[in-house]
């Protein structure tokens, strides 16, 4: 894969990179001021900036082998540039004393794309640190995350919560991070005793992920209207939810119980309880949020059979993609393995993500 060097022939002036992320617990509560149970994943976004003094903003997706050119006037057509643009666009308004002239902007990642990891999230905050450090922007790693989140909903069209970038800006590989959608308040809570995280893919495209997420939103909007409150965060029990029309009651009290499992798991002194917390969730997502998918199920009753896992779920906005586990210390590949073998069978594609193989 190319280097900054290899293809500006100069060094560049600054370098960066942020993680992309997994969610424990917490699925579609962030856009409805809920709680989020996200924990970095090893895979990062690596970004490389360089003024270039040209009259363009060049971008070189080394993963893709391919190079993109725009200015800020003039928006890519390419997707990927396009989060770029975003974050530039937005810090350049952000910061209007400072000129945010042409640069040259290497990107390579590891961070797997299109399966629920927070690969944008990835390529967004990444590309605001190297620009913080480039041109000494006045930006905390909060603003960083907002600033990413707005790149996100204004360039890439999806009207996402705030959980991918301030897991990305904030969290780290050792702990999850505990995080108030609302208020941004956070902490870090450490894994249950003897447990880690396993990501396996479903190999499922999640070719409705976007559209889908836009209704479901959309769907909580209203079913707040209809109880007249701010958003459901501020729905206590489920029991509240019963003069709503039923599929909206159903998508509310996905988001008023999974609200209650992410505070009752950061409590959880043992594995077993958290994992249990994680199944309800599947189950929640599957039957009242309506963002699962027959192959998502089957890889998760094939992960929660398994001797060393403690609970298994889908991970992310759904319609395909990952699925997270959290398994027995040591039992990780052992799971694994028996798992993608017996997915195989079954029909399925699916590939370890976490740990990374390599
Ligand atoms: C996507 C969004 C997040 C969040 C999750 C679902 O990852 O970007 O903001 O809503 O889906 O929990």
């Amino acid at each position: 894969m190319s280097r900054f060097e290899d293809v500006y022939h100069a060094a560049p002036e600054a370098e960066a990179s942020a993680p992309g992320r997994v969610n424990l617990l917490g699925e579609h509560t962030d856009y409805n001021d809920g709680f989020v149970l996200p924990i970095a994943i090893p895979q990062q976004t690596r970004v490389a900036m360089r003024r270039s003094g040209a009259a363009h903003f060049a971008l070189h997706a080394a993963d893709l082998g391919q190079t993109v050119t725009f200015t800020l006037a003039q928006p890519p057509a390419e997707q990927f540039a396009s989060y770029v643009y975003g974050c530039l666009v937005l810090a350049q308004a952000q910061s209007p004393d400072v000129q945010i002239a042409p640069l040259e902007i290497h990107v390579s990642s590891d961070v797997p794309i299109g399966v629920g990891l927070s690969s944008s999230a990835a390529l967004e905050v990444a590309t605001l640190r190297c620009l913080r450090q480039l041109l000494a922007l006045p930006m905390d790693d909060v603003q960083i995350a907002r600033i990413a989140q707005r790149a996100e909903i204004d360039y890439a069209g999806v009207r996402c919560g705030i959980m991918d970038q301030m897991a990305s800006s904030l969290a780290d590989t050792s702990r999850a991070l505990l995080l108030d959608t609302r208020t941004l308040e956070r902490r870090f809570v450490p894994l249950p005793p003897d447990s880690r995280v396993l990501v396996l893919d479903s190999g499922i495209s999640r070719s409705l992920a976007g559209s889908a997420y836009n209704q479901r939103r959309a769907e909580c909007e209203q079913a707040a209207k209809l109880l007249g409150v701010g958003s459901l965060r501020d729905v206590a029990q489920v029991a509240q939810l019963a003069a709503l029309p039923e599929l909206l009651q159903r998508r509310a009290r996905h988001v008023v119980t999974e609200n209650a499992r992410v505070l009752q798991a950061v409590d959880c002194t043992e594995a077993g309880a958290f994992g249990e917390l994680m199944n309800a969730s599947h189950a929640s997502l599957r039957d009242d949020y309506e963002v699962s998918t027959p192959g998502l199920d089957a890889l998760v009753a094939l992960l929660q059979a398994q001797p060393g896992v403690f609970g298994a779920r889908l991970t992310g906005a759904g319609f395909g993609g990952a699925c997270v586990a959290l398994c027995r210390a040591g039992a990780e590949q052992e799971v694994a393995v028996a798992v993608l073998d017996a997915y195989r069978q079954a029909g399925g594609t699916g590939r370890q993500l976490v740990p990374s193989e390599d």
